[in-house]
């Protein structure tokens, strides 16, 4: 056991940076996975962030579009406020150095994204914003000499003491063989969704439900963990994960056809291509189920500026060997984002006394049941800094050394086989279309690869996760949002509200699921 002073922070995307920043000079360690800036969601995020920049536009339109896009479980407190900061957020991170993309008069360009009522999405080079500032905070952080990276760590399982958090134990992310336990007065969560429980996915390998897992498994409430958003035009070019293309495409006029050339949008939605995530992804799935092989058209919209305007889409295109000045692009509804996670207050406060959480992993009550495009970078920067804030209101702050961490290697990641039955079995069952058949099948396999592999903490932090968005799915009769039940079609009244389970909860529910299938079968 290694004892230490400095806050610890789980993860290594734009919230884990910008908390780590925010934090200094306070002592901080930091324990990523992977090489920094490397294996996090927010480095693969296109569209950008989501802030009513334009003199045309308000923090109260913002709220308003937040509001209608989560289908009637959006906190209105949190949207108003997330909505009223983003500006100062923009402007700080302005003035770090990222180059958000200008116009001649020095004014932010604006995308245009679905369910916006406005252009309202800074962006950088296009494409490529989530890149470009993981890059300013990356800077910023080497910079930082209060700021400890160890790199090729993995976060296994949370410390207790009673409700309290004392600790984070870890191992090694290339071929662990032990963990070592950090005793540390605070731990903030900001290690990402659970898009990678899913077989098909924009999500970095890794993100696979592991923080949000531990932190259920050490007790932690959880909120609305049902809600996972499928989105709607990720390649369909055999990758694992799979590329996206940009929503901000769409925003420029790009339409939805089938392989037979036809736009099938004007007929589902009134704002055709640019409706609410969920009900464009219903569509292409639809349309993919139907065998009519949706694809994304840039040709008339674009043009040759694809190839420019969004430099990483024109590089997947190129991988491809697809030509969007000629060709559509084959697309596919892919698990995008978790609007479920670590129920977090308004300081990013967990229901365990030391466990803050913030960005994916957490789920504030802003993204309701259908997150609004650009909103999810945002969130983490806002949380990131209130968390920030907390902890240095209620943390003594003293000098620490750095940590020396020498993580035993040799053994194995989780089974590989048993990870693809997982992500198979949610995309089949627990994925866009949803009944309480498929979800008690999915909650059965869930438990018989969890009884197989229950001596792995990281596979069990996997199989906690699926188990909340499964039982909480379940549980849900009614269709809203990204939470699609065919045989519960439409919204319920009596559950416009938000989810808020234990994992002790979604364990009974499983077993009953289990001993359901039992029962039939004796
Ligand atoms: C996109 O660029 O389409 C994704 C933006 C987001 O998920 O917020």
């Amino acid at each position: 056991m290694i004892r230490t002073d400095r806050i610890v922070i789980v993860g290594a995307g734009i919230g884990a940076l910008y908390a780590a920043l925010e934090l200094a000079p306070r002592p901080v360690l930091m324990i990523s996975p992977e090489a920094l800036g490397d294996g996090a969601s927010s480095a693969w995020a296109q569209g950008g962030v989501a802030a009513a920049m334009a003199d045309s536009d308000s923090p109260e339109a913002h709220a308003a579009d937040t509001l209608r896009a989560g289908a009637g479980t959006v906190d209105a407190e949190v949207a108003a406020m997330v909505a009223q900061v983003a500006r100062d957020h923009i402007l700080d991170l302005t003035a770090r150095g990222t180059p958000f993309d200008r116009d001649a008069t020095g004014a932010y360009v604006m995308s245009r994204e679905a369910a916006h009522s406005a252009a309202r999405v800074v962006r950088v080079a296009g494409d490529q914003a989530g890149r470009q500032i993981m890059e300013t905070l990356i800077a910023a952080l080497r910079d930082s000499p209060s700021v400890q990276v160890i790199e090729g760590a993995l976060a296994t399982r949370l410390e207790t003491d009673g409700d309290r958090v004392t600790g984070v134990w870890v191992a090694s992310a290339r071929a662990p063989s032990g963990e070592a336990l950090i005793a540390a007065p605070a731990v903030l969560l900001a290690g990402g969704g659970s898009g990678g429980l899913y077989a098909q996915t924009t999500n970095p390998p890794r993100i696979r439900g592991q923080v949000i897992g531990m932190a259920a498994r050490a007790g932690a409430r959880m909120a609305d963990p049902e809600f996972v958003q499928f989105h709607p035009t990720s390649f369909d070019i055999g990758e694992d994960p799979a590329p996206l293309a940009t929503e901000a495409l769409r925003g420029e006029g790009a339409t939805l056809i089938t392989r037979h050339g036809q736009r099938f949008m004007p007929d589902v939605h009134p704002d055709a291509e640019l409706a609410p995530r969920d009900i464009v992804a219903r569509a292409i799935f639809a349309e993919a189920q139907a065998g009519n092989r949706p694809m994304l058209d840039t040709r008339a919209a674009l043009g040759e500026t694809v190839l420019t305007r969004f430099p990483g889409v024109a590089e997947t295109c190129a991988r491809a060997g697809i030509d969007p000045v000629t060709q559509a692009i084959p697309v596919a509804v892919a698990a995008h984002y978790h609007m479920g996670g670590i129920a977090a207050d308004a300081r990013g406060r967990s229901s365990l006394g030391a466990l803050w959480a913030c960005g994916e992993a957490a789920s504030t009550g802003l993204h309701g049941a259908n997150r609004l495009a650009s909103n999810g970078l945002l969130e983490a920067l806002v949380y990131a800094r209130a968390a920030a804030r907390d902890i240095a209101h209620t943390v003594p702050m003293r000098a620490a050394e750095p940590v020396a961490l020498s993580l035993p290697e040799g053994g194995h990641a989780p089974d590989p086989e048993a990870v693809d039955d997982l992500r198979r079995t949610t995309t089949a069952h627990v994925g866009v279309r949803r009944n309480a058949g498929g979800l008690r099948a999915a909650l059965r396999v869930i438990a018989r690869l969890e009884a197989a592999h229950g001596n792995d903490p990281t596979f069990c932090n996997m199989t906690a996760t699926a188990t909340l968005i499964a039982a909480a799915a379940l549980a849900r009769t009614e269709s809203r949002g990204g939470h699609w039940r065919d045989d519960f079609p439409e919204p319920d009244p009596a559950f416009a509200h938000r989810t808020m389970i234990r994992l002790s909860e979604a364990f009974a529910i499983r077993e009953a699921a289990q001993t359901e299938a039992a029962d039939a079968s004796s």
